[in-house]
C-alpha cells in the first residue's frame, strides 16, 4: 500500500499569515525522504491554500508522483496542461465547503467531463476521478476511459456508529471489488487517520492512500517539543551574548 501524503495543509499555515513560511515543498521533500511514494495537493479555484506556484515548484521538486486535484473547470485544465503533474484527480468543489464534501457526480456530468478527461490524457497525463462508493458512478468512470478512481473513505471515517462504519466499509468494500473487476487502479482517501485507516489498508484492491490533514496535525504536535527548545535555547544563547 501506497502512501501520497497531501501537505495542502502546511499552505494553509502559511496562508493564515499570508507568509513564506512553512513551504510546502520543503514539507513534500520531507515526506518523500520519509518514505511517502508521492505527494498530493489540491488547488482550489480559491487559492486558499496551496497556489499556482507552489505546483509548479513541487512539479520540478518532487521525484516521485505528484497528484493535483483539481475540478474540472477550463482554468484548472489549463493549469494542468502548463504544469503537467502526473496524476490529476478530478475532484468536485463548492466555495463555501471546509473540503471536499463528497465524489463526483461522473453520471450527471459525463458529457461535460468527456472532453475534459481526454484532453488531459492527451497531454500524458494520467486521470483519476474522486468518487463515492457507489457502483454506477464507477461503472461510468471506465465508460469514460479513466484509469484510476479515489474511493470518497470520508464517510467511512466520520461515521457516528460502529453500525454505519461498517455500512460504510462494506460500499467501499464492494466499489474497490467491482472497479478492479473493470480494470481500474483504484486508491482511496479522505478523513483518514492513525485509527481508522486499518480496515481500508486491508482491502486487497486498493494500491494507494491520500492522506493529509491527520499527518500534517500529527507533525505540528511531534514538533512542538523541539521548536520551543530551539527557541528557549535561542533565548538563552542571546542573554548570554547580546
Ligand atoms: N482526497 C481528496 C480528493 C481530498 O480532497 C482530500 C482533502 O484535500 C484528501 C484526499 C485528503 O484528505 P485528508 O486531508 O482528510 O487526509
Amino acid at each position: 500500500m501506497k502512501l501520497s501524503v497531501n501537505v495542502d495543509h502546511i499552505a494553509s499555515l502559511r496562508q493564515a499569515r499570508r507568509a513564506s513560511e512553512p513551504e510546502p515543498v520543503l514539507a513534500a521533500l520531507l515526506a518523500e525522504q520519509a518514505g511517502a511514494a508521492g505527494v498530493t495537493v489540491h488547488l482550489r479555484g480559491d487559492s486558499r491554500h496551496i497556489n499556482e506556484r507552489d505546483v509548479r515548484l513541487l512539479r520540478e521538486t518532487v521525484k516521485t508522483k505528484l497528484t493535483v486535484e483539481m475540478a474540472a473547470t477550463p482554468e484548472m485544465k489549463k493549469a494542468a496542461l502548463s504544469v503537467h503533474p502526473d496524476v490529476v484527480c478530478l475532484v468536485p468543489e463548492k466555495s463555501a465547503e471546509l473540503t471536499t464534501t463528497g465524489g463526483l457526480d461522473v453520471l450527471t456530468h459525463r458529457q461535460a467531463l468527456k472532453p475534459h478527461v481526454q484532453a488531459l490524457a492527451k497531454a500524458g497525463i494520467r486521470v483519476s476521478i474522486f468518487v463515492d462508493p457507489a457502483l454506477p458512478q464507477i461503472r461510468a468512470i471506465a465508460d469514460l476511459g479513466v484509469p484510476q478512481i479515489e474511493i470518497h473513505t470520508g464517510i467511512y471515517a466520520e461515521a457516528g456508529s460502529s453500525r454505519e462504519r461498517e455500512k460504510a466499509m462494506e460500499e467501499i468494500r464492494a466499489a474497490a471489488t467491482a472497479a478492479a473487476r473493470l480494470g481500474l487502479e483504484v486508491t482511496g482517501g479522505h478523513g483518514l487517520d492513525y485509527h481508522n485507516v486499518g480496515p481500508i489498508v486491508a482491502i486487497p484492491e486498493m494500491t494507494e492512500l491520500s492522506i493529509g490533514f491527520s499527518i500534517i496535525a500529527r507533525a505540528a504536535i511531534a514538533g512542538m517539543d523541539r521548536a520551543v527548545r530551539d527557541m528557549v535555547a535561542l533565548l538563552n544563547h542571546r542573554r548570554a551574548r547580546p
